[in-house]
């Protein structure tokens, strides 16, 4: 039996990533959130969908006496670490509140880290750290950390570099480096799905409360980018897939610091992703072609070759299945 800690593990991407996790008889989960995005509640759509109900614990990993309790009652093999701050209009606003938040949590968990035995370490990371490139297309060689644009992105690209030190410390440490695209989509089952506090800010959760009505209209940030349709392009990865990947990766985890995009590698525009839920919904969706928003970059999109070639791992699901789940979700609602 193997003992996995996530933390962040009732949020979007973390629920998902638990639900292919209990799909193995082997791992035993603890669940560790402060809610602060997320509900309990989670928890249990997560043991409806997988038959098998993950511990969890209410905490917030600034909790150091908190976590080394966890730790010292635990024996924990693999680590999978989601939780963070992840709203990038929000971190220009509230930079020391990320700082603290995302950085000294990922300090306190590697302190409390056995260095005596192999530990699996996956860390929740994003194509922002790779900023602005030459070419849209990143691949995990690029140099990250420059023109980063936003607190949120520098809190990623720092953790990254404090795995690659930690790891030169502890020979056991196998750390795992993913960076996500832009997750979107729910569980097939409609019980779990992007359901944000607050006001949104990425484009898919703006799209579903457009068309539910929360939202009057939706601003297409920009129409005059270098792009076949004049709006940005990213690589919308569904959440089911991206949880896969992570499964994929602690199967083929090893010493030292491995890094993957976790991409479909294709690129698809504002302007095709509203089509395309039109198209699902059968509703036109109100929009208003609005200023470029700071920081954006024209396109970006991920070269997933080498989680491709060395976990095994690709995207299965397309756009068009993001779209019918989120419907699904929504309805379900
Ligand atoms: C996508 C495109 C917007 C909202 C960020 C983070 C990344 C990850 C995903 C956490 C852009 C346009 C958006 C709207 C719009 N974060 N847009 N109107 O900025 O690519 O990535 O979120 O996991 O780390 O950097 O995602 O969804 O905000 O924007 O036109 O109301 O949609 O301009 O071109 P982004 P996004």
């Amino acid at each position: 039996m193997k003992k996995i800690l996530v933390t962040g593990g009732t949020g979007y991407i973390g629920s998902h990533t638990v639900v292919e996790l209990l799909k193995n008889p082997d791992y035993s989960i603890d669940i560790i959130d402060n809610l602060s995005n997320s509900k309990e509640h989670v928890v249990d759509l997560i043991a409806e969908i997988a038959g098998k109900k993950p511990n969890f614990i209410k905490g917030d990993l600034l909790d150091f006496e908190l976590l080394k309790s966890l730790f010292e009652k635990n024996d924990y093999d693999i680590i999978i670490h989601f939780a963070g701050l992840k709203a990038v209009g929000e971190s220009v606003e509230k930079p020391l509140e990320y700082y603290e938040n995302n950085i000294q949590s990922t300090i306190n968990l590697l302190r409390l880290v056995r260095t005596d035995k192999p530990t699996d370490f996956i860390f929740s990371s994003s194509a922002t750290v790779y900023g602005e490139q030459d070419s849209p297309k990143c691949v995990e060689t690029m140099q990250t950390g420059t023109k980063l644009t936003n607190p949120y992105g520098r809190t990623k690209y720092f953790i990254e570099e404090i795995l690659k030190d930690y790891a030169n410390t502890n020979p056991n440490f196998c750390a795992t480096i993913l960076r996500y695209f832009n997750p979107v989509g729910a569980h097939p089952s409609g019980l779990l799905g992007e359901d944000p506090n607050g006001i949104p800010n990425n484009l898919m959760p703006v799209v579903m409360r457009t068309y539910t009505g929360e939202i009057p209209a939706l601003n297409i940030f920009g129409d005059d980018y270098d792009t076949p349709d004049g709006t940005a392009r990213r690589d919308y990865i569904h959440v089911v897939d991206l949880a896969r990947g992570h499964i994929a990766s602690l199967e083929h985890s090893k010493p030292g610091i491995s890094i993957y995009n976790l991409g479909t590698g294709l690129p698809t525009s504002v302007k095709e992703i509203i089509a395309a839920f039109e198209e699902a919904s059968g509703k036109k969706l109100n929009t208003n072609i609005a200023p470029r928003r700071s920081g954006d970059l024209p396109e970006c999109w991920a070269d997933p070759s080498k989680a491709n070639a060395e976990l095994g791992w690709h995207t299965e699901l397309t756009i068009a299945d993001a779209i019918r789940d989120t419907l699904n979700y929504l309805n379900k609602q």
